[in-house]
């Protein structure tokens, strides 16, 4: 554990201050560095290595995008200050680490809001959300797309859970927002925020019962080793949002930077496509390691959520996209 962290924290430093590449660098090239907290076999590499190899050829080689996998650039929480800093270029972070700057992202993370991945994908590249994500340039990032992260379930280390009475008393981890505190009481349980990186060994030490995601970061993530019952209650379709820098992004030529939103945007759709390849192989996988999964009866869960998604909508721009986003079902 120890040495996993001071690993971290020298490809951090080598990162920042620009002297480690993952890949050979064309020296004419300008860098871009991008955060990732999970492998290089998630389906999010590998869209973004797709979208990096387009990015050189359509720019002549001007950009070069490595991306640093496993939170070697620290949990999402501190890439995103690296971003925002201007250290790094670029990261992948969960929808509600940017719901803590604006309570607006909420809607597109709430339980239960999007029928399934068809109408999620539909969401993400309809240009629906396209002024929402301009909006955030205010922060020193700005959102350039979306991709999808699937639907995310409960696993646990001593048994499985069918209904909304077996959670009362777990603790289960959260990402880091309050938003997936609440949602996690709404579901009889205790929500632990908490980043990535620490959550098998706290399961593990049992600070924690078990914790919430997909099937692939459940596998891709060895949590099975731990937490070897997933119960799909599928109570969460969390986007993962692209961010960039702001500066970085304003010191490219106007023609580079359209280039790099677009292909960006499109690399969506690719990640999708990924996804539903990988997922039953991560199943399989979870599976032949010891990994049990059971189907819920979801709808007791629904109902005790509902009054949390009337909660969480307290302005008139979070109600004009729900109700957007409800009618593309
Ligand atoms: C998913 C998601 C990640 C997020 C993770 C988490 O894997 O894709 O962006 O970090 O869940 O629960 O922290």
């Amino acid at each position: 554990m120890l040495k996993q962290k001071a690993l971290k924290l020298t490809a951090l430093t080598l990162a920042v201050s620009g002297s480690l590449a993952i890949s050979s660098v064309a020296s004419a090239a300008t860098q871009i560095k991008a955060a990732f907290n999970q492998s290089n076999n998630h389906p999010q590499f590998q869209a973004l290595e797709n979208f990096g190899e387009k990015l050189a050829q359509e720019t002549d080689g001007r950009y070069k995008l490595s991306i640093y996998p496993n939170e070697l650039l620290g949990d999402q929480r501190a890439a995103l200050e690296l971003v925002q800093t201007g250290s790094i270029q670029m990261a992948v972070v969960a929808n509600p680490l940017i719901e803590n700057y604006d309570k607006t992202f909420r809607v597109i993370g709430m339980p239960y809001i999007y029928s399934g991945s068809e109408h999620q994908e539909q969401v993400f590249t309809s240009g629906t959300l396209d002024d929402l994500f301009a909006s955030t340039k205010k922060f020193g990032f700005e959102v350039l797309t979306a991709y999808t992260a699937g639907a995310r379930s409960m696993y646990t280390k001593q048994g499985p859970i069918n209904t909304v009475a077996d959670m009362k008393g777990k603790k289960i981890r959260v990402m880091q927002s309050d938003t997936m505190i609440k949602m996690l009481s709404c579901m009889g349980g205790t929500g632990v925020p908490m980043g990535q990186g620490e959550v098998y060994s706290a399961i593990q030490q049992g600070v924690l019962d078990g914790a919430e995601n997909n099937e692939i970061t459940y596998a891709d993530l060895k949590q099975y080793e731990v937490a070897p019952y997933f119960s799909s209650t599928r109570h969460l379709m969390v986007p993962d949002l692209v961010v960039i820098s702001t500066d970085f992004l304003d010191g490219m030529s106007k023609e580079d930077q359209n280039t790099l939103k677009k292909l960006l945007k499109e690399s969506t759709k690719d990640e999708f496509k990924i996804w539903h390849e990988q997922i039953e192989t991560a199943k399989a996988t979870a599976e032949s390691h010891g990994a049990k999964f059971n189907e819920v009866d979801i709808k007791p869960f629904q109902e005790s959520c509902k009054s949390l998604q009337a909660e969480l909508i307290e302005t008139p721009e979070q109600k004009a996209l729900y109700e957007k986003i409800i009618s593309m079902q």
